[in-house]
């Protein structure tokens, strides 16, 4: 077992802090107020290597190991979460294409997001299925050699922004079948912004990671050739399903991040704020708070490098990718909401980073699969024994 990254990964990682810090941290307060889209900062990531980095090196990528891209992620949610999102949504748009895509397909969507700068939207969740994928309504209904599609989805992060979406739509939108049946009638489709009748909606005001578009996406007859079907019919369900076993451990180090710089700076204040004649760090009850932080923080990227590791050597890995990302996210929530306690009066306001950091974690525990529906993956994986 070997804990330390070798010589390419730790340059890799270096460029990703520099970026951070740089490029990131010094306009995450600016993104946050303003609930701008972040294009230009997602650019100089793309530029640098740093997003999209799942495409393979045979389309012209970077082929990143799945630990690469926890360690890419991890630095740059350290400068702001919501920024990150944006750009590893990308990744998560993309991964479809790569488990449910043919060869021709891979070259013709992948290839061309290696030479200019497009932005990807994974669009999954619906008003009324977002745990619940299998009950999509999004309806593709056969027309000649396609599809023509019809609904809405919900919560689609770079909604409004993307220039290539992989969406989810079932073949049959009835009842009749059992619970176990539901999801046989799901397809994959991957579409460019350009397709007629594919508009967004309305762009959500969201406590948090603001910087993230996140969007409702409207499909009026949209018509697909079967060519932008990913897979075979009914395979859908499952392509989503891989799909979020391998981005949820990216998940797991984007809270990661978070975490850390809610330790980095509740280390600072901790040295630097005097109560009662002393620096507030010296209270063990100050202290407990910090040494929990930065247990987890270690625990969190633990279980994200091993369910990367379990990808990167092509297991399945549906339990620790689940356990990663609940973990983490859970624990980025209580150390972001210990900073604001650490920072006391001062933590409630936007004068200080760490209100930002509580609001932006919040959404980890609900987005990429709720951490009760994490819970659920774990506790059936555990029960086939
Ligand atoms: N890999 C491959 N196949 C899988 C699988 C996996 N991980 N999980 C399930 N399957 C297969 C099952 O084996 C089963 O196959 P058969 O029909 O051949 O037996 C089939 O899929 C159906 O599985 P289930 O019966 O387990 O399905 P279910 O309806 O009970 O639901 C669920 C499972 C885990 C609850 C699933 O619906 C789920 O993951 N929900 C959460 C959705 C989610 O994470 N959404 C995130 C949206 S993206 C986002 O949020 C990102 C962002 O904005 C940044």
């Amino acid at each position: 077992m070997d804990f330390e990254l070798d010589d390419s990964l730790s340059s890799l990682q270096q460029t990703a802090r520099r970026f951070s810090d740089e490029q990131i941290a010094p306009v995450a307060a600016q993104y946050d107020a303003s609930g701008k889209f972040p294009r230009e900062v997602l650019r100089m990531a793309w530029e640098l290597g740093l997003s999209h980095t799942f495409i393979p090196e045979e389309l012209g990528g970077l082929g990143l190991s799945a630990v690469g891209a926890c360690v890419v992620v991890e630095e740059l949610s350290r400068g702001c979460s919501g920024i990150t999102t944006s750009i590893l949504s990308n990744d998560l748009g993309l991964m479809p294409i790569l488990v449910g895509g043919s060869r021709d397909q891979q070259r013709e969507w992948l290839a061309p997001c290696t030479q200019d700068f497009k932005v990807l939207a994974f669009c999954l969740s619906e008003p009324g299925a977002g745990s619940d994928v299998a009950g999509l309504q999004l309806h593709a209904e056969k027309a000649g050699n396609g599809y023509v599609l019809n609904g809405t989805k919900a919560w689609i992060t770079n909604g409004g922004e993307a220039d290539l979406f992989t969406v989810f739509a079932t073949l049959d939108r009835s009842t009749r079948h059992s619970l176990r049946d539901r999801h046989k009638g799901i397809c994959a489709f991957v579409m460019s912004r350009e397709t007629p009748g594919l508009t967004p909606g309305k762009k959500e005001d969201k406590m948090g990671q603001r910087a993230s578009d996140t969007r409702v996406l409207h499909f009026d007859d949209v018509r697909i050739p079967a060519s932008q079907r990913l897979g075979a019919e009914g395979e859908g369900f499952k392509i989503a399903m891989t799909t979020l076993d391998r981005t949820r451990p990216l998940i797991g180090a984007l809270a990661t991040g978070i975490a850390r710089r809610a330790l980095e700076e509740s280390l600072a204040y901790a040295a630097e704020r005097k109560a009662f004649g002393q620096a507030i760090g010296e209270f063990q009850a100050v202290q407990f708070m910090l040494a929990d932080m930065a247990k987890d923080i270690e625990a969190s990227r633990l279980l994200t490098f091993q369910s990367a590791w379990m990808l990167d050597r092509g297991m399945r890995a549906s339990k620790q990718s689940s356990m990663a990302k609940c973990f983490s996210t859970d624990a980025a929530m209580k150390a972001t909401t210990d900073a604001v306690q650490i920072f006391g009066g001062n933590g409630y306001t936007k004068e200080y980073p760490v209100e930002k950091l509580m609001r932006d974690a919040k959404l980890m525990q609900i987005y990429e699969g709720t951490n009760q529906i994490q819970r659920v993956v774990i506790a059936r994986e555990l029960m086939k024994g």
